[in-house]
């Protein structure tokens, strides 16, 4: 057996027996290339950050999607990116009193009304805007896996334990779900340590380029560093392998987000252990190509 396969074994046997995070991600060398994340489901596909999304991410055979999460006024989690609705559904024609159309001055039932699809295509008309308790049922029907981005956590006080409860409630920590199928991330560092602190089992992520200098710090409650490609250079990279996260292996990073061939070539190139793409089968592509 390869070397770099024998480690990875190794190390996820032993990732087993312990309170275990994310295996396959932080298996040291366990992938002989990076693993692909759909941004948003496939945003560049279907309409972002919804069950079409999550489906067509599937019917491309990706197994891993992102997401971002949200609240509304009365409590419910949904899964949109922008704190206001407008750009994402038809919110300005439904409810044309009610700019500037925050996610968090509309109750579930009134998000649920909303046409989530049109915007990005006819053939989607109709879609709606995902609860997070819907889209988790979804990722899991489809056999895939979530990385979960607590998105605009300032807004929303107490929402990293909210959205861990939802998480117990739906049986996704659980240790199959914990091993192998969950990343938590946040560009908010307190959110992405609240989460850490609140349950040490969740393997997390912070997103952002921190300081070298800083990488320490951020290891105390972070599994992986996830900067944007376009501040990624192959010494960060290294840098960050070198230290060890919370879990006593080697943080890991995500770069995003790369919907082209050359840019994902070079940042494989770099050492990445994971790219999140709105074009996920390009990326794919990109890294079968000899
Ligand atoms: O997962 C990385 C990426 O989603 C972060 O940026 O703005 O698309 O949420 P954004
Ligand atoms: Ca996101």
């Amino acid at each position: 057996m390869h070397a770099r396969a024998v480690a990875a074994a190794t190390t996820v046997l032993l990732g087993a027996m312990v309170s275990s995070p994310t295996a396959e991600v932080l298996a040291a060398g366990g992938h002989e290339r990076p693993l692909i994340v759909g941004h948003r489901g496939a945003a560049a596909y279907a309409p972002e950050n919804t069950l079409a999304s999550v489906d067509k991410a599937a019917a491309l055979g990706f197994r891993w999607v992102e997401n971002d999460v949200q609240r509304a006024r009365d409590g419910e989690l949904v899964v949109l990116h922008d704190d206001s609705l407008r750009r994402t559904t038809n919110v300005e024609q439904v409810f044309p009193g009610r700019a500037p159309w925050k996610v968090k001055d509309f109750t579930a039932a009134e998000i649920s009304r909303l046409d989530a699809g049109s915007w990005f295509s006819p053939a989607y008309a109709g879609t709606r805007v995902p609860t997070l308790k819907q889209y988790l049922r979804r990722v899991e029907q489809r056999h895939e896996k979530l990385l979960l981005e607590v998105k605009n956590p300032e807004l929303y006080p107490g929402v990293e334990r909210q959205i861990l409860k939802l998480l117990g409630n739906e049986g996704w920590l659980d240790r199959r779900h914990l091993t192998d199928r969950l990343i938590v991330q946040s560009f908010s560092a307190d959110s992405v340590r609240t989460v850490h602190q609140l349950d040490p089992a969740v393997t997390t992520a912070f997103l952002g380029r921190p300081a070298t200098a800083d990488l320490r710090r951020f290891a105390g409650f972070a599994d992986l560093i996830n900067p944007s490609w376009t501040t990624l250079t192959p010494e960060y990279v290294s840098r960050v392998h070198a230290v060890p996260g919370p879990h006593g292996r080697p943080l890991r990073v995500f770069t995003w987000t790369v919907d082209d061939a050359p840019r994902a070539r070079t940042v494989s190139g770099y050492g990445v252990d994971g790219i999140i793409s709105d074009k996920p089968d390009v990326v794919r592509a990109s890294l079968d190509a000899p």
